[in-house]
């Protein structure tokens, strides 16, 4: 005797009854780049099929993002003027502000996302506050990240998504919006983000490369993995509704602990560096595109049902189209 576990994989119809996971647009969350300017409908080199906009020219890519079913956006801006406490990052009408207000006047029932961070804003590159010798203030920085998640919200951020890694960030940041009237707005912490070498795609898309050092002193060691529940236990207690990992896919396991150790919705970030190397062996014919399916749901598989991807798009289109 012996079990024949080849006989549920006879035929499709059986296969897809017994399948355990699959991915769906309900799951992704897709990033947009925002510049100042107008007219902008620009392809960042050291990420193929993803572009930079001016808030202007966003009307085409959301009607596409709609058709596809993907109603969940993260907004990212890229600011003319940099200086050393980030002041475009909490100017009412600065570039994120003002690309909320247009996709909510454009597709009122787009859900929008803001990352909130200092790096894009900043003169010298660093999530926050510098001291004299160059060290990011915490305490300090959490006052910042307060203003700009509340002008985000006032702008009609439905969620805002810290990614600074300050430590009581999430706790500063619910207080002061719920002091201002905005109880309901979300927040989804990037709380596992660790010091990786996959955000350099988007470092060039964002013009966020620190001018000097890294950011090991507040981003996390990527040798850790205790560390990551510690992390997510404190955001949970200050109020973060979702949790976030990032990157995701050298980071499976931490996906998989925090899916194991706690009950709050789970999100991971599908960074530019690995959508970049597997775009790059997908063109030059390393790999069939069908591996992005494979790889997207991998991080679903490992216990997080939000996924923030460059693919969604792709995605939906196979999704859609092949009935997957
Ligand atoms: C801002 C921020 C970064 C990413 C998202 N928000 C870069 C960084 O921390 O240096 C990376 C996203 C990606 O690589 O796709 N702090």
């Amino acid at each position: 005797m012996f079990n024949r576990t080849r006989r549920l994989r006879t035929n499709k119809v059986l296969r897809d009854m017994v399948r355990e996971n699959k991915l769906s647009t309900e799951n992704f969350i897709y990033p947009l780049f925002f510049v100042e300017g107008n007219n902008i409908k620009e392809e960042i080199s050291t990420m193929p099929g993803v572009f930079h906009f001016s808030v202007d020219m966003i009307k085409e890519e959301l009607n596409e993002l709609i058709s596809l079913g993907i109603k969940k956006v993260l907004v990212f801006g890229v600011p003319n003027h940099k200086d050393s406490i980030g002041s475009e990052s909490f100017n009412d009408e600065g570039i994120v502000q003002m690309a909320v207000k247009e996709i909510k006047k454009h597709s009122p029932d787009m859900f929008v996302i803001t990352d909130v961070c200092m790096c894009q804003y900043t003169d010298h590159g660093h999530c926050g506050i510098l001291s004299d010798i160059g060290v990011v203030k915490n305490d300090i920085t959490l006052d910042y990240l307060s203003k700009i998640a509340l002008s985000h919200a006032l702008s009609g951020a439905d969620m805002v998504a810290p990614s600074d890694m300050m430590d009581g960030r999430v706790s500063a940041i619910r207080q002061t919006l719920d002091n201002n009237g905005f109880k309901y707005v979300s927040i989804m912490a990037y709380s596992a983000k660790y010091a990786s070498n996959f955000y350099g795609p988007f470092r060039e898309a964002a013009h966020s490369a620190p001018s000097f050092g890294d950011r090991k002193t507040y981003q996390m060691d990527f040798s850790n993995s205790d560390e990551a529940l510690i992390e997510i236990e404190s955001d949970i207690e200050e109020g973060a509704d979702i949790i976030m990992v990032k990157p995701a896919l050298s980071y499976l396991d931490i996906i998989r602990r925090a899916k194991d150790n706690f009950n709050i919705p789970i999100a991971a970030y599908n960074v530019s560096g690995e959508y970049s190397m597997i775009k790059n062996a997908i063109s030059q014919g390393l790999v069939s595109d069908d591996i992005i399916y494979e790889i997207v749901l991998s991080i679903k598989r490992a216990g997080a049902g939000i996924i923030i991807t460059y693919f969604a798009k792709e995605l939906a289109k196979k999704i859609n189209n092949e009935n997957l």
